[in-house]
């Protein structure tokens, strides 16, 4: 296999179950049969102005928590964007055949325009072009993406096109999404409906670094209904989620005598929370204190950047280099 895979990480917000069940197990897997380069994607996250200092702690803590979580920076590139600006001479090059027309269109720039229209900058507009610059700066394959990022990989792939096309060369190849189809697993919150995720209010999602306190008092608070009235009864979207929360942390025992209980109408969901807690708890335990130790560890983290940039540069600047070369920047 070998393939090129890209996947850029906001270097806002801090994981919860949702991504590490959906998408940082993937990478996991990912890692051991391609060539990835996964990086902290801070120039992105700039369109909505950080202050530096939380950018600092923001781009340490997100890395520290994807090593934490098995990103293994021997078998992939681990990087941040920002130390390889190649990649923002890419981003010009390719603004020059992005159509302002399509870039308006974008689902996420109509969406960012409605949520902060006090702050509709350029950056924002151009997101999606910054974006196929990543990918394409290291020709990728293939794209781990979310369904909410597919029409920006499809606009990577018009961009990497219509470049190919204005120069008459097969230089970019079109990245596809990669994630493993039907095995994705998607992880409900504790709101009793839809998936886990930050945006979706406190105390939906379950954070990697919460305190045992703060979980256990969240997944009591989580939704459920008032109780099977009839055997085997189909369940409610809040109660299936709670079992498929289970399903994520928990013995194979413990989902039977809870599934038990649920189809004799025995079952108390105050219980069953508690069980959920706990296993959780256990879940998280180890990846906390490695997040802490990683976190701790500020030497280690800048080798880690440092050994990244070097290896995304070495890939990047040949890119750039050749694409200069196609374009007639050669004087
Ligand atoms: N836009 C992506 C997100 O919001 C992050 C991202 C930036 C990315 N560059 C990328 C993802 C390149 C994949 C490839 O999640």
């Amino acid at each position: 296999m070998n393939e090129i895979v890209v996947s850029g990480i906001r270097s806002t917000g801090n994981l919860h179950l949702g991504n590490y069940f959906g998408a940082v197990k993937n990478f996991l897997r990912m890692q051991e049969e391609n060539n990835c380069f996964f990086f902290i994607a801070d120039y992105h996250s700039l369109t909505t102005h950080p202050n530096p200092e939380n950018l600092r702690n923001n781009v340490r803590q997100v890395l520290a928590e994807y090593l934490a979580c098995g990103i293994d920076p021997e078998k992939s590139t681990v990087y941040v964007q920002s130390d390889v600006p190649e990649v923002t001479e890419l981003y010009l090059l390719l603004n020059m055949n992005a159509y302002v027309g399509e870039l308006e269109r974008a689902t996420t720039f109509k969406e960012k325009v409605r949520k902060q229209p006090d702050n509709v900058n350029a950056g924002l507009l151009t997101y999606p072009v910054l974006m196929a610059a990543d990918i394409l700066l290291h020709r990728a394959a293939k794209v781990p993406v979310g369904k909410d990022q597919e029409q920006h990989l499809e606009m990577t792939r018009q961009f990497g096109n219509r470049f190919n096309r204005m120069y008459k060369v097969d230089y970019f190849p079109e990245p596809v999404a990669y994630n493993f189809g039907e095995q994705l697993v998607k992880v409900p919150g504790l709101d009793g409906s839809g998936k886990m995720g930050k945006s979706e209010g406190e105390g939906n999602a379950v954070f990697l670094f919460d305190t045992d306190e703060a979980l256990r008092k969240k997944v009591m608070r989580a939704v459920s209904d008032s109780g099977p009235t009839e055997p085997n009864a189909p369940k409610s979207e809040a109660v299936q989620n709670l079992f498929t929360l289970m399903s994520l942390v928990s013995e194979q025992a413990t989902m039977e005598f809870f599934e038990n209980a649920y189809n004799t109408c025995s079952i108390r969901y105050g219980d069953m929370k508690k069980q959920l807690a706990e296993d959780m708890i256990r879940f998280i335990t180890p990846v906390r204190s490695r997040i802490q130790e990683v976190l701790k560890d500020e030497e280690y983290l800048t080798a880690v950047m440092k050994r990244g940039k070097e290896k995304a540069q070495s890939s990047a600047a040949r890119t750039v280099r050749e694409v200069r070369e196609i374009m007639g920047i050669r004087y």
